[in-house]
């Protein structure tokens, strides 16, 4: 059921119960002043009727008698029946047309007491007998009947008016309601339909719901939300393109170092491959031997052990990095690019460089791509040079080289991701090697002139994690 058809029904059925409650109560009074007043009415009607007739009981007078009553029967129509008894308590003189019922006398005997009231339950509905003494000191009583035919008349003339104004407020509540309700359920229609706009991941919309009222700061609450949704959406997929580019950036450098791994493996192998050749010869293997190929074997685990390193996708893991360290593990992952196309490098680090607090992997993925591209950038090869030096705050690392330098008009691209120069680039080295920098807090810049050579610098932020 919808929100809206409960709070109409809610509000008609309690506007309907107040309705009727009211009702009830008021026919409860009028009923009660009704009754009073009508037993006021019989008491005075058979007070006046003895003091009329007291004289002319005893002169056993029965047609004047009968001619008070029938007087005061046909004045007073609620009247059912008027009595009277003689001072011995026989029934003395009555209105009952049909003759006096059997059982008169037990109706209401007042035993001693001057005037008493008794509701009487009969086929013609409730009738009041009213009795009084007529002399003291006798049996002599007076007794009037009273019915509540009138009482009955009013109640029905007041449910013909109570009725349609009952209807009419039941009407008015109900129409009060719905206009309520709208009031209520609008803005709510309006928050429901707003969550289906954040549930679709569309973020940073906002509920156009003003009202100075809980609904408004609801609004508020609901756009304060959707707006810091939006920011964390943001900030995921940043993240998440980050970590794509990072990937493949890596992938790339390993298959140009990959070419190195076979290189460097196949040296070993080739000398394995001569001692096993020689030993099928003459199966007896001296202890010389044997430690040869141990040797070799060892050799081949370094090499498969460096490499894995770089492979291996470790997560962000920062450490106190010794960059001289780093410089060694990185030119000896280029180390076949190097021989192969012909480069010296000159190392000249200050061998005190201090420490530096950094992800490791990360730094090894800067420096071997400025260190790769620096190959890439002398073809017909040429010199290296790798310096290093630190000042009170920072720690700089610089690879030069002789190369073909970067034109003018391409130096505010080489940053950009996918900007590649290669048939086989990706133009992601730089551009997260750039970022990589600067989460270290750091900075990464060049400076190149075309035909001299170009030298990159990444300066980090110097100091361990303990001081
Ligand atoms: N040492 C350098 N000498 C000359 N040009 C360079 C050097 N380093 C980078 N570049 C230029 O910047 C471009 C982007 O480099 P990079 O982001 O590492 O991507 P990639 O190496 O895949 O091309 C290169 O294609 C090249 O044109
Ligand atoms: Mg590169």
């Amino acid at each position: 059921m919808k929100f809206r058809t409960k709070i109409i029904i809610l509000t008609t059925t309690v506007v309907a119960m107040v309705g009727l409650l009211m009702m009830l109560s008021i026919r409860g009074t009028i009923i009660n002043a009704f009754r009073g007043e009508l037993e006021k009415k019989a008491i005075s009607i058979a007070g006046n009727l003895s003091d009329r007739i007291a004289d002319l009981i005893p002169l056993e007078d029965n047609f004047q008698i009968t001619q008070a009553f029938n007087e005061v029967l046909i004045k007073e129509k609620d009247l059912e029946y008027i009595f009277v008894t003689d001072e011995k308590g026989s029934l003395f003189t009555h209105t009952f047309d049909d003759g006096p019922p059997e059982d008169l006398l037990s109706w209401n005997p007042l035993t001693g007491k001057e005037m008493n009231v008794q509701l009487l339950e009969t086929e013609k509905g409730y009738i009041r007998d009213v009795g009084v003494k007529v002399f003291n000191n006798t049996k002599a009583e007076l007794h009037v009947g009273i019915r509540e035919d009138s009482l009955r008349d009013t109640l029905n003339s007041m449910r013909s008016i109570t009725l349609p104004i009952i209807g009419f407020v039941i009407l008015m509540g109900m129409i009060a309601s719905i206009f309520l309700s709208r009031l209520v359920t609008e803005p709510l229609n309006k928050f429901v339909d707003f969550t289906k706009v954040l549930g679709r991941g569309e973020f940073g919309k906002k509920v156009e719901v003003s009202s100075g009222d809980e609904i408004g700061e609801l609004a508020d609450s609901f756009n304060n939300l959707s707006m810091e949704l939006k920011t964390v959406k943001e900030k995921m997929e940043e993240a998440y393109t980050y970590t794509h580019l990072l990937q493949a950036e890596k992938l790339s450098s390993i298959g140009q170092i990959s070419a190195g791994l076979a290189h460097e493996l196949k040296n070993p192998l080739a000398a394995l491959k001569m001692l096993f050749q020689a030993y099928k010869d003459q199966p007896d293997m001296t202890a010389e031997d044997a430690e040869v190929i141990t040797g070799e074997i060892e050799k081949i685990d370094n090499i498969l052990t460096r490499f894995l390193g770089f492979v291996k996708d470790k997560g962000t893991n920062f450490s106190n990095v010794n960059l001289n360290n780093l410089i060694d593990r990185v030119l000896n992952l280029a180390t076949f690019d190097i021989q192969s196309r012909n480069i010296q490098v000159h190392r000249d680090m200050l061998e005190t460089l201090p420490l530096v607090y950094a992800d490791w992997a990360l730094l090894e993925q800067v420096f071997l791509n400025l260190v790769l591209n620096a190959i890439e950038a002398m073809p017909e090869g040429g010199e290296i040079r790798i310096s290093g030096k630190t000042d009170e705050s920072f720690v700089e690392v610089m690879v030069w080289d002789r190369g073909s330098g970067i034109p003018d008009e391409m130096k505010k691209k080489i940053l950009d991701p996918f900007f590649t120069t290669k048939e086989t680039g990706t133009g992601l080295g730089l551009s997260i090697a750039y970022n990589i920098v600067k989460t270290h807090g750091g900075r990464l810049y060049f400076s190149s002139s075309e035909k001299m050579g170009t030298v990159f610098t990444v300066r980090l932020p110097r100091g361990s994690m303990d001081g």
